[in-house]
C-alpha cells in the first residue's frame, strides 16, 4: 500500500499529451494512496466556436455548473442549436476523462460509473456562497442529498482558462489524519434521522452511518478557522492546459483562485479499488471501530 503523502508531496505528476494513449498506466495504487495525479500536457481542445461557452453568461443563474448527464444539459440557457453544440463539448470532455481512466486504472474497468460532467464557467472569487458550501475552505466531498453509501468519489478536472491564469487549490493532511483528529467531535446519528432525512426528501436515498460521518468531517473542517489556518497543507497551481485526477472524498482540498474549469466524476464501489483498506469507509471503521454500512449477510 502506498504511504498517505504529505501535502507537500501529493501531486504526482505524468507527461501526457494523449487522453486515450500514453505510456502512464497502473496507476490505481497512486490515486488510492491520496495522490494527485497530474497532468500538465493533456489539453482538451476546444474547437472553432466553442470558446463563446466559455462565458459565464450561458448559465441560466441558477446552477453553478452546467452539466450533462445521461444526455441532459442542465444550467444552461440559449438557443437549441448554441445548447446543442455546448451539449456536445462537455460530451466530448466526458469521452475523453472516460479514455483516461480506462488507460490509467485497468483494475477500474467496467467498474468506473460516469456522473456528471460538468462545465464551470464562474470566477471562483467571486461565488458568494455559505461556510457550508464554500469550497475555498479545505474539505473531502460529501454533500447532504446525495448519500454515497461508501461508494467512491474519482475527479477528472480540467483547467480551461484563456487568459493564462492558474485554478489555485489547497491540498491538505491525509485522510486518516484527518479522521484521528476529529474524531472526538464526531457524533453518530440520532436513531430514526435516516428515515427522516428521506421522508422530508432532504435525501435521494437513506443516508447511512457512512455518509453521516462523511457530512461531518467536511463541516467539521469547513467551520473550523484554526483548522482552516493551521491544518497541514500546500497550495498547487495547475496551468491553464492541466488536467488532474483525484479521489475527492479522500484527499482534502480547497479551491482559492480560477476560471473556467471542465469535470468529471466517476464513482467507483470501494469493493472494486485495488486496495478497498485505503477507502474513506474502511479508515473511518478503522478508527472508530464500528461498521458503518448495513452490508448484505
Ligand atoms: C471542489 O470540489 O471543492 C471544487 C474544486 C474546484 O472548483 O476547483
Ligand atoms: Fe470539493
Amino acid at each position: 500500500m502506498a504511504h498517505s503523502p504529505a501535502p507537500h508531496d501529493v501531486l504526482r505528476s505524468f507527461d501526457d499529451h494523449d487522453w486515450a494513449e500514453g505510456a502512464a498506466t497502473h496507476l490505481e495504487h497512486l490515486v488510492e494512496g491520496g495522490h494527485v495525479l497530474h497532468f500538465p500536457a493533456l489539453a482538451f481542445v476546444l474547437r472553432p466556436g466553442e470558446e463563446r461557452f466559455l462565458d459565464p453568461a450561458w448559465s441560466d443563474g441558477r446552477a453553478k455548473n452546467i452539466s450533462l448527464r445521461a444526455g441532459t444539459l442542465r444550467g444552461a440557457h440559449g438557443d437549441a442549436a448554441a445548447l446543442a453544440e455546448l451539449a456536445a463539448l462537455i460530451s466530448r470532455y466526458a469521452e475523453q476523462a472516460q479514455a483516461l481512466v480506462e488507460r490509467l486504472f485497468p483494475q477500474y474497468r467496467g467498474r468506473l460509473r460516469a456522473g456528471n460532467a460538468s462545465l464551470r464557467p464562474f470566477d471562483v472569487e467571486g461565488r458568494p456562497s455559505s461556510w457550508r458550501k464554500d469550497d475555498a475552505r479545505l474539505h473531502v466531498d460529501a454533500f447532504p442529498s446525495n448519500p454515497m453509501a461508501g461508494v467512491r468519489l474519482l475527479r477528472v478536472f480540467h483547467n480551461l482558462n484563456r487568459d493564462g491564469r492558474p485554478r489555485t487549490w489547497r491540498v491538505g493532511e491525509p485522510f486518516a489524519d484527518l479522521v484521528e483528529r476529529m474524531a472526538p467531535r464526531l457524533r453518530a446519528p440520532w436513531p430514526g434521522s435516516a428515515a427522516l432525512l428521506r421522508a422530508l426528501r432532504v435525501t435521494k436515498s437513506p443516508r447511512t452511518p457512512y455518509d453521516h460521518m462523511m457530512l461531518q468531517l467536511h463541516d467539521l473542517a469547513k467551520a473550523d478557522l484554526d483548522y482552516q489556518r493551521n491544518a497541514p497543507q500546500a497550495a498547487v497551481d495547475f496551468a491553464p492546459g492541466t488536467t488532474w485526477i483525484v479521489f475527492s472524498d479522500q484527499v482534502s482540498h480547497a479551491v482559492m483562485r480560477g476560471q473556467h474549469m471542465m469535470e468529471q466524476t466517476f464513482y467507483l464501489d470501494p469493493g472494486d479499488q485495488l486496495v478497498p483498506d485505503t477507502s474513506p469507509l474502511h479508515v473511518l471503521e478503522r478508527v472508530l471501530g464500528r461498521p458503518l454500512l448495513r452490508r448484505p449477510a
